[in-house]
């Protein structure tokens, strides 16, 4: 099963959104054939109708099903109202050809910071508990300080629970964007991954505009970072669920 995670769109009437690079991104991913695009959060820059608008035109132009997480940044100026309208449930369980995902919204209206809380950390126990599949969970924050980011801020105030449910139950795979720098590490046997920035002026250093492809099967994850000026990918992990063995190549 292939994925293609992308994160912090920023549609936006301001500096933030750059039309080209997304136009670019999303025929770079249209050539992918990706079974599902999960997007985990911040489509707008500040959750206006119309920037929840034109994220909605734009997306028309990125081919298959879309899976989608709201962002702090949709959840300002009473965009936490708009999000169910223009893209459905913000907290779900899909059940996808062989995995069950988990889409949870971590941010709270006019706030940058995220917490989970406890419904939501039930919603996690009752996507392990189908256990037909494999359970991948997907939300906006970082569960754990991302390298490279600037100083820590944001994280979900709920970071030490979340993470035990996660590493408790062995969840395979968990998708966050937020940071706008990619970043990929496995913690005992999770592999907790971030995409960057698809398509937001505001990038950090040489990190540019990235998305993730992140390949399942039932023994290995593979995630390459695709850079869209550059158009190159970097398979960066190779995770092994047989033996565990997971190879990070940004630490090579
Ligand atoms: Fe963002
Ligand atoms: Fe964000």
């Amino acid at each position: 099963m292939k994925i293609a995670h992308i994160s912090d769109i920023h549609c936006n009437y301001g500096i933030d959104f750059n039309e080209k690079i997304f136009d670019k991104a999303a025929k770079m991913v249209n050539k992918l054939d990706v079974d599902i695009v999960f997007i985990s959060g911040d489509l707008t820059t500040d959750g206006l109708l119309s920037e929840y608008e034109l994220a909605q035109k734009k997306l028309e132009g990125i081919t298959g099903k879309l899976v989608i997480v709201p962002g702090n940044h949709d959840e300002r100026n009473l965009g936490f109202k708009l999000f169910p309208e223009f893209f459905g449930e913000t907290d779900f369980i899909h059940s996808l050809k062989d995995i069950n995902l988990v889409g949870l919204a971590s941010s709270e209206p006019d706030k940058d910071d995220g917490r989970l809380g406890r419904g939501r950390h039930k919603l996690i126990e009752q996507g392990i508990k189908k256990n037909d599949k494999m359970t991948i969970i997907g939300f906006h924050h970082h569960v754990i300080p991302v390298p490279n980011s600037g100083r820590e801020t944001n994280i979900i105030e709920d970071a030490g629970e979340t993470l035990e449910i996660i590493l408790k139950n062995e969840i395979p795979l968990v998708l966050m964007g937020h940071r706008h720098v990619p970043f990929a590490v496995k913690i005992h046997k999770t592999l907790l991954v971030n995409a960057g920035t698809f398509s937001c002026n505001r990038t950090r250093a040489h990190f540019g505009n990235t998305f993730n492809i992140v390949d399942v099967d039932d023994d290995n994850i593979s995630i390459t970072v695709v850079d869209v000026r550059k158009e190159k990918q970097r398979k960066t992990i190779d995770y092994d669920l047989s033996d565990g063995c997971c190879i990070n190549r940004n630490y090579d």
